[in-house]
């Protein structure tokens, strides 16, 4: 069923937004598909309109059990929430001072890795972080955090001219969910995001980058982010984000002509899409039948009112799920995006074989 439930991540995150698990609910076949899609249309406007919460979390009115868990775990996240309004700082510009300006040293500790390569930063506040691929950098005036690793006991460890053990640092960038769709998704509770180290990523929709460097920071030197963005405006940052992190390869092409820059891309494990667009699943469509493999990830952000501002908000990523299925890419979650955007969705998938 379609009624409100948050997935064991959103528990522990203490993180709203209402998530929807596919293979959870037992969607298998079409007719079954078209029945909960048929009865998401009938639901979406009580559910819609159904109790919200102050951050707007939308909770369907019979399920109270997760009723009450929703507004324990919307009290819980404002302090994440606060602490990314308080820490992460919004820069659009960043000069070279500022890109190299000593990372701060706070009393954190990172304990725990949400996904490879995403992790939380605990201390006076909880912040979602990512290791940072070129330490004593900032890409767009992000904070940073550096944190001791203590030395390593075995022979090989980092020594000094006395080959005693040293502790190194480790440096982290804060990644403010208000600014990136990706991090609202993973506080939100996504269950798999498709990207680890070593993955080959395309990224449709990149802006100037700044989403970008973090997917960057997750992939590492061994992975790529393929990163498309037709505005040469915002082109221009992208490339010059790139400069610093080797593992970006920018793309100031259309995405909805993926045969023109065939020739950059390999085949990727994952799609994201931002792109905003009221025709994004026949886009993601088409650069996954070109680049994606079977079994590859697709991870959309959808905009309502970007597809169509005049039906519920629940109808539209109802409809574009549908779309998405058309393409071959099989629904497996979807949550939305509160308290971060509005009347966002986030489907993750997996693409399949053709026949
Ligand atoms: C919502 S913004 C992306 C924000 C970005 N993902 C981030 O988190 O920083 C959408 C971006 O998609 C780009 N875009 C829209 N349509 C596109 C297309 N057909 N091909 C390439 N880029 C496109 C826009 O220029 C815009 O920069």
């Amino acid at each position: 069923m379609w009624a409100c439930g948050i997935s064991r991540l959103a528990r522990q995150l203490q993180a709203p937004g209402r998530a929807q698990n596919f293979d959870r609910h037992g969607i298998e076949d079409e007719a079954a598909i078209e029945e909960e899609e048929a009865e998401v249309d009938r639901a979406a406007g009580s559910v819609a309109g159904s109790a919200a919460t102050e951050a707007g979390v939308v909770v369907a009115a019979e399920d109270h059990e997760a009723a009450s868990a929703a507004i324990e775990v919307d009290e819980g996240v404002h302090e994440v929430v606060e602490a990314h309004h308080a820490v992460a700082e919004v820069a659009t510009e960043v000069d070279e001072e500022e890109r190299e300006a000593v990372a701060e040293v706070l009393a954190q500790r990172v304990d725990r890795e949400l996904h490879p390569g995403v992790f939380v930063a605990r201390g006076k506040e909880d912040l979602l972080v990512t290791k940072n691929l070129t330490p004593g950098e900032a890409v767009y005036g992000e904070k940073r955090i550096s944190i001791d690793t203590p030395a390593p006991v075995s022979g090989d460890a980092a020594t000094n001219g006395d080959s005693a053990p040293m502790a190194t640092k480790t440096e982290y960038r804060v990644w403010n969910p208000f600014r990136s769709k990706l991090a609202a998704g993973i506080l939100g509770g996504l269950e798999d995001i498709h990207m680890k180290p070593g993955s080959k990523v395309l990224y449709l929709g990149a802006a100037s980058g700044t989403s970008v460097s973090h997917v960057a920071d997750i992939v590492g030197p061994t992975g790529t982010v393929f990163a498309v963005e037709f505005s040469h405006r915002s082109g221009r940052d992208l490339i010059n984000m790139a400069t610093h992190r080797t593992n970006v390869i920018p793309i100031i092409e259309d995405a909805r002509h993926p045969l023109k820059y065939r020739m950059l891309v390999s085949m990727v494990d994952c799609i994201f899409a931002d792109v905003a667009q009221p025709d994004q699943a026949r886009i993601v469509g088409l650069n996954a039948h070109q680049f994606l493999k079977v079994g590859g990830g697709v991870v959309v952000s959808i905009k309502a009112n970007c597809i169509d501002s005049t039906a519920p908000p629940e109808q539209v990523f109802a409809r574009e799920v549908g779309k998405l299925r058309e393409e071959r890419i099989k629904p497996k979650e979807q949550l939305t995006l509160e308290p971060f955007e509005r009347d966002h969705a986030m489907v993750v998938g997996v693409y399949q074989r053709s026949g």
